[in-house]
C-alpha cells in the first residue's frame, strides 16, 4: 500500500516536470516565432522604403543604412529630402566625415563643413577687382571678378553703392580670422559663423562680401541695395549662400551679405528653384 502511494507521488511529479517543460518549450517557440515574425515585418518595411528611395534619381546604395536611420529619427521628411540631406552629408555632425573637394577651379565647387580645400589650393586667374566697386586688395577669379564689377556698375547705374570688403581669402588668412573669432566668441558661436580654415569658399576666390559703404556689413540686410541684390545677383552669375531658411543645409547662420559666383546659368536655376548650393550639387553635379 505504501509502495503504490510512493508510486503515485512519482508518477505526479513526473507528470508535473513534463508539463512544466512542455510549457516553457512551448513559450520559448512562440516568442521565437514572434521575434522572427517581427524581425521580418522590420525587414520588409525596410526593403518598402529603400524601394522607394530607388526611384529618386540620385539614390546612392552606398548610403542605404544611413538613409534608413535618418529617415527613423526624421519621419516628417519626405524620401527625397532624406537622399539628399544624406548625400550633403548632414546626418552627421558638421566636421566629421569630411573630405577633401572635387572640381577644383570650376564655378560649381563646393566647400562647406563636410568639403575642404587643402592648404596649399590657391584658385587660377585671381585678380583684383576695380577699387570703384572694392576695397583695395579684393580679389577674385577672373570671371567671378567681371560678373561682380558689371553687378557693381548695373547697380550704381540705379543709384545703389555695392562694394566689396572681403573676397579671396588664403588659407592663412582663414586661419587668423577663425582664430580672432574663437578668442572673442568661444569655439561654439565662432562655428556658426565662421569657417575653419580650409572650409571657407571664400579660399575658392569666389566669393564675397559686400556692404554699402554706409552701414556695417551685418546690417547689410537692411539696405536699399540688398533688395536690389535679392532680385538682380542671379543675373549676374550670383547666389546669396547662406540663406535664413536653411542654415541647417548650409551649416552657418544667415549672412545677407555673402554672395557666391556660380555663373548665370546655375545661378538661375537655384535662385528659381530655392535651392543652396549643396542642394544643387547633390541634384545636378555629384555623380554617383
Ligand atoms: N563666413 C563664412 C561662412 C566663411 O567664413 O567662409
Ligand atoms: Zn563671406
Amino acid at each position: 500500500m505504501i509502495k503504490k502511494i510512493k508510486l503515485k507521488k512519482k508518477a505526479k511529479v513526473i507528470i508535473i516536470f513534463i508539463i512544466c517543460i512542455l510549457l516553457i518549450t512551448t513559450s520559448i517557440v512562440i516568442s521565437t516565432t514572434k521575434e522572427e515574425k517581427k524581425y521580418s515585418q522590420n525587414l520588409t518595411t525596410e526593403q518598402k522604403y529603400i524601394n522607394k528611395l530607388k526611384k529618386i534619381t540620385y539614390y546612392n546604395n552606398k548610403y542605404k543604412k544611413r538613409y534608413i536611420s535618418y529617415h527613423k529619427k526624421n519621419k516628417k521628411l519626405t524620401p527625397e529630402e532624406v537622399v539628399i540631406y544624406v548625400n550633403i552629408g548632414i546626418d552627421k555632425p558638421y566636421y566629421t566625415n569630411t573630405k577633401p573637394t572635387k572640381n577644383l577651379n570650376s564655378n560649381t565647387i563646393l566647400v562647406n563643413k563636410y568639403n575642404y580645400l587643402t592648404k596649399d589650393y590657391i584658385p587660377n586667374d585671381l585678380e583684383e577687382i576695380n577699387t570703384t566697386y572694392a576695397r583695395s586688395g579684393m580679389q577674385l577669379v577672373k570671371e567671378a571678378k567681371e560678373a561682380f564689377e558689371s553687378l557693381a556698375e548695373a547697380a550704381k547705374k540705379e543709384q545703389m553703392t555695392i562694394i566689396a570688403m572681403s573676397s579671396y581669402r588664403s588659407y592663412d588668412y582663414q586661419v587668423e580670422l577663425y582664430n580672432k573669432y574663437v578668442q572673442t566668441d568661444g569655439k561654439d558661436a565662432a562655428d556658426t559663423y565662421s569657417a575653419r580654415a580650409g572650409y571657407s569658399e571664400h579660399q575658392t576666390g569666389l566669393a564675397v562680401d559686400v556692404y554699402n559703404n554706409d552701414l556695417p556689413y551685418t546690417s547689410f540686410e537692411q539696405t536699399e541695395e540688398f533688395n536690389w541684390m535679392q532680385k538682380n545677383a542671379y543675373k549676374y552669375g550670383f547666389i546669396l549662400r547662406f540663406p535664413k531658411d536653411k542654415t541647417n543645409l548650409t551649416g552657418y547662420q544667415y549672412e545677407s551679405w555673402h554672395y557666391r559666383y556660380v555663373g548665370k546659368k546655375v545661378a538661375k536655376e537655384i535662385y528659381k528653384n530655392n535651392l543652396t548650393l549643396e542642394e544643387y550639387y547633390v541634384k545636378k553635379i555629384e555623380k554617383n
